[in-house]
């Protein structure tokens, strides 16, 4: 980490003064009461969750567009750990939708406790890495890079906010057992997009028709969901994040870290992934599928 300051470590987790508080994120865990109805999208940062908001909003509103065109992602389904949102949480958003990036053993207790469900996006960590490259630039006060090596090695040793992917996913996985947790990914969502939009319709027990799912189908395209993004008028909910607009919607493939790594940083990640997913289920991971 080049300029480390900027973060503030919460139980080994790296947050940035610009968004969180220390004390807020400590209450959390134990104040914030998700009701049964409630569902959470849970994923380490980069992995599509705007996209999933989007699926979501879209998949609540009956394939209706209206909703996602007038009002903002962060409305929709708020952050619940970023500075003063758990009071706008707790007031409830009418749709009992929210977001999160935290791991598990910071996560507010209240989910183990109801019926609320948690739907975990994964996305290849190579890809993650790349996209988050791009995005740091824009997040306010994020430490600074002078070298794609340096920002590398960084995300392999968990020194990025949210801290390890290794660690997130591994915390979170266990859950998926659970009927109250759905885990997909990034990339079965970008090769069949109606059957994973079908499956997260049944996880919420929502029956859309045909017709209304071509609809959320087609609204959480990548083009379509650019042009809201970049049309929406309202301001980004962190100040200064303005310009962060653009690279929310950079690329939105798979394999881009191929135009990034070298061949000794490929090898390096794969040997550190071998090391540290040794024993997990490989064929949950499609990431080299698409
Ligand atoms: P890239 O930077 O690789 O393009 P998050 O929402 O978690 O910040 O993730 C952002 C990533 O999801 C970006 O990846 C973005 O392009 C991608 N993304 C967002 N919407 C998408 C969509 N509809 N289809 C495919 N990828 C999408």
């Amino acid at each position: 980490m080049e300029n480390p300051t900027k973060f503030f470590f919460f139980k080994g987790i790296p947050f940035l003064h610009t968004c969180y508080d220390m004390e807020y994120i400590q209450r959390l865990r134990d104040e914030f009461k998700l009701q049964d109805e409630d569902v959470i999208i849970v994923t380490y940062p980069k992995s599509g969750t705007h996209w999933m908001i989007q699926i979501l909003s879209l998949i609540y509103s009956k394939g209706d567009p209206t909703w996602v065109k007038s009002v903002p992602y962060w409305k929709r389904s708020p952050w619940i750990e970023i500075k003063n949102r758990m009071e706008m949480a707790n007031n409830r958003t009418d749709s009992g939708l929210f977001t999160s990036h935290l791991p598990v053993h910071l996560f507010p207790k209240s989910y183990f406790t109801s019926k609320a469900k948690i739907l975990y996006l994964a996305r290849n960590p190579r890809d993650i890495l790349v996209s988050l490259y791009h995005f740091k630039n824009y997040i306010p006060c994020y430490p600074l890079y002078s070298t794609f090596e340096h920002f590398f090695e960084d995300f392999l040793q968990g020194k990025v906010l949210y801290g390890s992917w290794f660690d997130h996913i591994k915390g979170w996985l266990p859950m998926r057992n659970s009927e109250k947790f759905l885990f997909l990914t990034y990339e079965e969502l970008l090769q069949n997009p109606k059957v994973s939009v079908e499956k997260i319709c049944q996880f919420l027990g929502k029956e859309l028709n045909e017709e209304k799912i071509n609809s959320v189908v087609e609204n959480s395209s990548f083009p379509v969901m650019k042009n809201h993004i970049l049309e929406t008028k309202e301001p980004m909910p962190v100040e200064n994040m303005e310009t962060s607009r653009i690279m929310l919607m950079r690329k939105g493939i798979c394999g881009d870290w191929k135009n990034h790594f070298t061949v000794t940083q490929m090898e390096t990640f794969n040997k550190l992934y071998q090391e540290k997913m040794k024993g997990m289920d490989q064929d949950l991971f499609p990431w080299d599928q698409c």
